[in-house]
């Protein structure tokens, strides 16, 4: 009998990835926050807002697969994750360590309700996100369709300590110079980053920011109304229940791709946090 060659690890696992995107490069922002693009597969279509079931080849040799965010815009030619490191978390303890050249799974079905489909036309629309939920955002602060549809866009992003603002905050930083929007960002886009445990120029929990009418008065805008203003959340599930009850006091009703009203809701992570 011929003796085999031995196969390494990583071709063995280059060899069996289904869907496999190769990672075009990784930005460490903190000890617990990373972003990463990859390649985008030629078929796939998908609305800016949208979520994809991302992964890594399990231990048992089965796709270990989790929802993420598309955080680049429908018309890049790659795809952009924004992502938490959980230290014990099955897929992101492994998902922390890739690196360039390296392949994830990914699976070509976008899904989701953080789309302009599924709002009625308004005057203002509002990002509401807490950490990683800025992710979806990230798509749709970088898609025309935003400032074609609306004559304001505020995106409203809290963490609790500033470095984790960092990626969002270098985002809407860099789409002053895109040569695609620049200009109606320039005249459009209010961006309201607050921190809630560590000092920073605006701070507190967007509900509160909302509920004591600061943000309006920070931003110079009237408070929400269900004539002008739509609304896309994105955060844990607390935060989102907690918002929910705010907007609806403003009088916005939650819409669906089925249904469109004045807001859209998403979880940005499922559990009560790490
Ligand atoms: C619709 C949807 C979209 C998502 N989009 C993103 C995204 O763009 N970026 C991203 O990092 N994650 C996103 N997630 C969460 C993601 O699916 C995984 O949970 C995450 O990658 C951790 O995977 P894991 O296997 O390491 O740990 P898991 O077993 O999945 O999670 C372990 C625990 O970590 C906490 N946790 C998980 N994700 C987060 C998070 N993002 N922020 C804070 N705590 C978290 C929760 O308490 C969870 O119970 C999304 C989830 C959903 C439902
Ligand atoms: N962020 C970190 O530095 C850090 C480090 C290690 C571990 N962790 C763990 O990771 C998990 C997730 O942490 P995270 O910081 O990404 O998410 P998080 O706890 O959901 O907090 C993110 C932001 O959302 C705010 N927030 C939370 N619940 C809210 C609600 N119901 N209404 C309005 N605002 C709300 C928080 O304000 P408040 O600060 O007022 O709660 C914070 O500014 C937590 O279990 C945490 O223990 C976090």
């Amino acid at each position: 009998m011929t003796e085999q060659k031995p196969v390494s690890d990583t071709n063995a696992a280059k060899v069996h990835l289904p869907d496999a995107q190769t990672v075009l490069s990784v930005k460490h922002w903190t000890d617990r926050l990373f972003s990463f693009r990859v390649s985008r597969p030629k078929s796939l279509r998908f609305r800016s807002g949208e979520f994809v079931m991302i992964g890594l080849m399990g231990e048992n040799g089965k796709p270990l697969l989790r929802a993420y965010s598309i955080a680049s815009p429908s018309w890049d030619e790659e795809l952009e994750f924004y992502s938490i490191k959980v230290p014990d978390g099955p897929l992101t303890s492994k998902l922390q360590h890739i690196g360039v050249g390296d392949e994830i799974i990914l699976r070509p079905k976008p899904v989701g309700t953080l789309v302009h489909d599924a709002l009625l036309p308004g005057k203002t629309i509002w990002f509401l996100a807490t950490g990683t939920g800025i992710a979806p955002f990230a798509s749709l602060m970088r898609d025309p369709e935003t400032y074609e549809k609306y004559d304001r866009v505020v995106m409203m992003h809290t963490c609790r300590e500033n470095a984790e603002l960092q990626y969002g905050r270098e985002l809407v930083e860099s789409l002053k110079d895109d040569p695609l929007i620049g200009e109606m960002v320039a005249d459009k886009l209010l961006y309201y980053p607050t921190t809630t445990r560590e000092a920073s120029a605006h701070m507190g929990r967007i509900t509160d920011n909302l509920s004591s009418g600061k943000v309006f008065a920070d931003l110079g805008l009237p408070p929400m109304t269900p004539e002008t203003d739509r609304a896309m959340v994105c955060g844990s599930l607390a935060f989102n229940v907690d918002v929910k009850a705010v907007l609806e006091s403003f009088g916005l009703r939650e819409g669906a791709n089925s249904e469109p009203k004045e807001y859209v809701v998403e979880k940005a992570f499922v559990g009560d946090g790490i």
